[in-house]
């Protein structure tokens, strides 16, 4: 296994829509492994889609079970061909990406989703979440789609907030996906 590098922006890629998993094979599951590794690498994150580590798959990996405040989550969950089938409600939150090391931004997000995926295998699972999981998850699909939290702030003079250091390791947990 492998840490792999993060393409952050402006690297036009992550502009790149992705194109569904069709073979599921002992090489897909050697790069959800190092795609996990690079998800627990340095500045440890909620979440970690393929096309940040520059493989234009569907693949995505979320894991809410580490966060500082307890929130319902399914631990750890690696979603492939995901596609959400129901939104409902809505909430603004704080988003942190991998891709996007200098700031925060407040996002709209739905509350409660439902969504299909396949694991690993290609086996066809249904999710239904809430909350920061929910979260979590609606911003990975959006790297999948090409699509970045800061492309979503309401208003990039009022919803960014820059950091002051991103932290390496221990305690930023559930910050960044
Ligand atoms: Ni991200």
């Amino acid at each position: 296994m492998a840490a792999l590098e993060i393409l952050t922006i402006p690297d036009e890629r992550l502009k790149q829509e992705s194109l569904a998993v069709e073979r599921f094979d002992d090489e897909l599951r050697s790069f959800i492994a190092d795609l996990e590794e690079t998800r627990q690498h340095g500045p440890a994150a909620v979440g970690i889609a393929a096309p940040q580590v520059g493989r234009f798959q569907r693949i995505v990996i979320v894991d809410v079970s580490n966060t500082r405040k307890p929130v319902p989550n399914h631990g750890y969950m690696v979603l492939v061909n995901p596609e959400i089938t129901h939104w409902d409600g809505y909430e603004i939150g704080r988003e942190g990406c991998l891709s996007v090391p200098d700031y925060t931004g407040n996002v709209i997000r739905a509350t409660h989703i439902r969504l299909k995926a396949q694991n690993p295998d290609g086996e066809t699972l249904e999710y239904e979440m809430e909350g920061f999981e929910a979260r979590a998850v609606q911003h990975e699909i959006d790297h999948l789609d090409g699509m970045l939290f800061i492309d979503r702030v309401v208003s990039r003079r009022t919803d960014l907030f820059q950091r002051k250091v991103y932290q390496k390791g221990k305690g930023k947990k559930g910050k960044s996906n």
